[in-house]
């Protein structure tokens, strides 16, 4: 294994002791020991990462499972720094990684071990690594691994053809503003669900159609509309208030929202056998796959990540409180280099 050629094995990171409003619990130390990469992982030196939902859940354990995953009480100490993508620099190689080099510019996802990405330098899975393609910035990469990706495994998951029509709920957020433009991209006809502020961001992401849920039953109008799909990232209601506006061999994607929906869907619809599908996420492609493809549409112009804002390392308490005010549209990435 490469040695570290770093002036000290501490590095700069954002750190959460206990579980909490991200603003308190939440706190940006210099001093926080740089992780050893073990055989078949690497170490990357972290250009930028996002700000997912997933980071806004753990911070708060606001789930039991969360507590079972991250720690009882408080969480332990190889938990307490979260992130989960990174775009950056390999800086050193684990013994048995394969068709990777130091320098290398990389992408991947840290959900495996729950975090890390909110540092200098964060331990990735090789088999998690995507090479960054030049033509994209460090920034726009980062957006791509959870957001990008699990946009795309839901549309995966839609079975839509050209001319189909999806309804895409949560179309305002990271997932959302990808599969507006993923399904865009791909000739489908798209109608978005979003709060009455955010339609025209939306709008410019390329949705026909927009349904603002604030005004007064826009939602039971929708009831008869034949959908060939709903693809649902804000899930906090019954999923079977879609089954009027599906086709009747429509399906119903779940791809966030409440926890207990998730695993509602997740436990039964294998009993459902009704014409139409509700169905929860599943990996049933590659999440490097996906992440390749949505890095390559990318490259090809025909997406563009909404970047709402960049953001120091210090500024990602207030940006996880503004996931949870609802107020971010699209995405908020964290440039590493931005000293706030
Ligand atoms: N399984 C996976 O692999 C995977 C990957 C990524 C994300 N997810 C899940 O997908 C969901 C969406 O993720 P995201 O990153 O797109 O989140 P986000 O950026 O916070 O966007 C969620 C959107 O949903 C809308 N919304 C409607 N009701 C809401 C409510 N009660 N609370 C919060 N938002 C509400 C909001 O838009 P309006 O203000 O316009 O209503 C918001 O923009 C999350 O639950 C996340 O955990 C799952």
């Amino acid at each position: 294994m490469k040695e570290l050629k770093l002036e000290n094995r501490f590095m700069r990171a954002l750190v959460f002791r206990q579980y909490g409003d991200p603003r308190e619990v939440m706190e940006l130390i210099n001093d926080w020991e740089i992780p050893k990469p073990s055989k078949n992982k690497v170490l990357v030196k972290v250009k930028c990462c996002s700000v997912n939902a997933a980071d806004r859940h753990m911070v708060r354990a606001n789930y039991f499972v969360i507590k079972m995953l991250l720690g009882l009480f408080k969480p332990a100490k190889r938990r307490r720094v979260l992130g989960m993508d990174v775009a950056g620099t390999i800086e050193t190689i684990g013994k048995g990684v394969k068709g990777f080099q130091v320098g290398d510019a990389v992408v991947a996802e840290t959900r495996k071990i729950l975090g890390g990405g909110f540092a200098e330098y964060a331990l990735v899975d090789a088999a998690d690594l995507v090479k960054k393609p030049a033509e994209i910035s460090f920034e726009q990469a980062a957006t791509v691994p959870i957001s990008g990706q699990a946009a795309m495994m839901g549309l995966i998951l839609c079975e839509l053809q050209p001319g189909d029509k999806v309804l895409i709920n949560g179309a305002s957020g990271g997932v959302g503003s990808f599969g507006v433009q993923i399904a865009k991209a791909k000739g489908i006809h798209v109608t978005a669900i979003c709060s009455t502020k955010k339609a025209s961001a939306v709008k410019s992401w390329g949705a026909d159609e927009i349904v603002d849920y604030k005004k007064k039953d826009s939602i039971k109008a929708l009831n008869g509309s034949d959908f060939d799909a709903v693809f649902d990232t804000a899930s906090f209601e019954c999923p079977g208030r879609y089954k009027p506006m599906l086709k009747k061999d429509g399906k119903y994607v779940l791809v966030g929202g409440d926890f207990y929906n998730m695993l509602m869907l997740k436990l039964f619809s294998r009993f459902d056998t009704g014409s139409q599908k509700f169905i929860a996420l599943s990996q049933d492609v590659e999440a490097t796959t996906n992440i390749k493809t949505v890095l390559q549409m990318i490259v090809d112009k025909k997406i563009d990540p909404a970047i709402q804002k960049v953001i120091s390392l210090r500024e990602v308490p207030n940006a996880i409180h503004s996931l949870e005010e609802r107020t971010v549209i699209g995405k908020i990435v964290v440039n590493l280099n931005s000293i706030i």
